[in-house]
């Protein structure tokens, strides 16, 4: 059973590169492949085709691998879906993680996420009827863990008073004007959630462009993206990239190894927001 991951390698919006990128992800080293069930910005079969390459040639095994993949609402979708529309909610999470396991050749995948709840403000009754689906894929060991995306404080809330099982993890896009997800941050590290920060670094052109926090990159003799995934894995942020570039994803994967002083890491976290 792989532990944890330290880097999530993002395949999003690689169409006909997905497969080639995914390979050379997994060659650099990344151990923790992200993907969706949702065809609209995710190409999961060219996943699969990556993983089996990657079988083959011996780079690693099932065993060494972490996959996630999500359900995605039919509103998040286009005309590809990966279940009937017309079956009741549990029945197409159901056909999702099917069809997703068929696309990765595997009968268990590390983690199954909703894509996004049906809506931004609540915790919805379909919402209760997915999560309820997911939970029974994991119980049934199709799924080892499963979590949340694009979620806001008011949706781990109201999981919580209503005494539903939490998520093992929250993907979230993290803006570093809203203190990097700081509400939604503490509520997971008070309950043992695993935060997954995605869009560190395009969705924080303000941090990347300023000019103090491009010195101190310079004085530690590293690229501001590194600076800033490896301040995210001091502040518990466990950090996804889907970089198309070689040595980008040499450098995502350094950033690991990069310790940042404590005074640093809250000045960083307290740039913005
Ligand atoms: N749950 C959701 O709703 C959701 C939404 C969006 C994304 N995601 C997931 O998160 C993954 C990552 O998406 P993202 O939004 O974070 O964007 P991204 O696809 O990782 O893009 C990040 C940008 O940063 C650049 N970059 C990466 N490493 C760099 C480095 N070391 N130095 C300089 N530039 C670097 C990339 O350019 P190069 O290609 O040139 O390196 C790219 O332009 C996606 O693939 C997907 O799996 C999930």
């Amino acid at each position: 059973m792989p532990a944890l991951p330290t880097f999530l390698y993002g395949t999003a919006w690689k169409e006909d590169r997905t497969a080639a990128l995914t390979e050379l992800a997994l060659r650099t080293g990344f151990r923790a492949i992200d993907t969706a069930n949702q065809r609209k910005h995710y190409f999961e079969a060219a996943v699969g085709e990556a993983l089996s390459a990657a079988y083959r040639k011996g780079i690693i095994t099932r065993d060494n691998l972490f996959l996630q993949t999500k359900f995605t609402y039919q509103r998040g979708q286009d005309h590809r879906l990966p279940y009937d529309p017309c079956a009741a909610l549990a029945t197409q999470v159901m056909q999702s993680l099917a069809s997703s396991l068929e696309h990765l050749g595997t009968d268990h995948v590390d983690s199954f996420i909703l894509h996004g709840p049906a809506s931004h403000h609540e915790w919805t009754d379909a919402d209760v009827e997915v999560w309820e689906a997911m939970q029974k894929e994991r119980d049934a060991g199709r799924t080892r863990l499963v979590g949340v995306s694009n979620v806001a404080l008011v949706h781990l809330q109201q999981m919580k008073s209503s005494g539903t099982e939490l998520p093992a993890f929250v993907q979230n896009r993290c803006f570093a004007r809203l203190g990097w997800d700081r509400e939604v941050r503490s509520f997971c590290s008070e309950h043992k959630i695993t935060y997954q920060g995605f869009s560190l670094l395009t969705a924080n052109p303000e941090v990347l462009q300023h000019s103090p926090f491009l010195a101190l990159a310079r004085s530690l003799a590293a690229t501001p993206a590194q600076v800033i995934f490896s301040f995210s894995r001091a502040v518990g942020i466990l950090p996804l990239t889907g970089s198309t570039d070689p040595e980008h994803l040499k450098q995502d994967l350094a950033s690991l190894d990069i310790n940042l002083p404590l005074e640093i890491v809250q000045g960083i976290e307290s740039m913005s927001g």
